[in-house]
C-alpha cells in the first residue's frame, strides 16, 4: 500500500471533458511534475481511464468509486479486486455526487481494504463524518455539498465543519485522517485546510477547469 504524507492533494477528475481519455493522461502528468516538487498528489479520473492513467505516470492513481461486490454475479459494480488490477492505489467512497447508503459503504470500505486499496471516505457534516469514521477508512473527507464546484473554499466558508469534523474523528478512530474539500482552489485554502487541523484536500474544478492548470498547481502547493 502507498504511503501518502501530509499534505495530501486529491485531484478529482470527476466526469470533466478537459480530463478524460488522453486529456486525463495529460493532466495526471501535470500532477506528477509537480508532486516532484515533494509532495503527495493522488489523481482520480473517470474509472474507464485509471488503467490508461496509471500505466502512464507515478503517481498514486485512486477510483472515484468502489462497490463491495466480490467475485460472481454483480453486473455492472465495481470490484476493489479489478481496480487494484487496473493499477489503482486506492479509491474515493461515498462522494457526494455518487452517494452509498451506510451499509454499503461499510462493504466497500472492507472489500477496499481486503485489496489493499487506500480509502477515502466523504462525509458532508460532521454527524456523518463521526459514523464514517467508525467504519475505519484510511481518510474521511469533510465536504460540504453546497459549496462544491462554489469556488468558495470550506476552509473559508465554514472552518468550524473542519476542526469540528478532525476533533470527531479523533474522538472516535484516532488513526482515521481527515482530508477536506470544496471550493478549495488557492495556495491560500490549502494553507487554512492544514490549519484547521486536516491533513490535506480534495479538489477539483479550480485545477481541471483552470485555464492553465498547471500554473493553478503550483499556486495551490505554494505556501507550504
Ligand atoms: O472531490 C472533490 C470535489 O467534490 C470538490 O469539488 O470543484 O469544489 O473542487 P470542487
Amino acid at each position: 500500500m502507498v504511503k501518502l504524507e501530509s499534505p495530501v492533494i486529491v485531484l478529482n477528475f470527476k466526469t470533466y471533458s478537459q480530463a478524460v481519455g488522453e486529456k486525463a493522461v495529460e493532466m495526471a502528468k501535470i500532477c506528477e511534475e509537480v508532486a516532484a516538487q515533494g509532495i503527495d498528489i493522488v489523481v482520480a479520473p473517470q474509472i474507464p481511464d485509471i488503467y490508461r492513467v496509471a500505466s502512464r505516470v507515478n503517481i498514486p492513481v485512486f477510483s472515484q468509486h468502489v462497490d463491495g461486490a466480490g467475485a460472481g454475479s454483480f453486473t455492472g459494480h465495481i470490484t476493489a479486486e479489478a481496480l487494484r488490477g487496473s493499477g489503482s492505489a486506492g479509491s474515493i467512497i461515498n462522494h457526494s455526487e455518487r452517494r452509498l447508503n451506510i451499509a454499503d459503504i461499510d462493504a466497500a470500505v472492507q472489500k477496499a481494504h481486503e485489496s489493499e486499496l487506500i480509502t477515502i471516505l466523504c462525509t458532508n457534516n460532521v454527524n456523518t463524518t463521526a459514523a464514517c469514521a467508525a467504519l475505519s477508512p484510511d481518510f474521511v473527507a469533510i465536504e460540504p455539498p453546497q459549496l462544491i464546484g462554489s469556488g468558495i473554499p470550506v476552509s473559508k466558508a465554514d472552518p468550524g465543519i473542519v476542526t469540528d469534523s478532525v476533533k470527531a474523528v479523533k474522538q472516535i478512530s484516532p488513526g482515521v485522517r481527515v482530508l477536506c474539500g470544496a471550493g478549495i482552489s488557492k495556495g491560500e485554502d490549502l494553507k487554512a485546510a492544514i490549519e484547521l487541523g486536516s491533513e490535506g484536500v480534495l479538489l477539483a474544478s479550480g485545477i481541471i477547469k483552470a485555464k492553465d492548470p498547471r500554473a493553478a498547481m503550483q499556486d495551490l502547493i505554494k505556501l507550504i
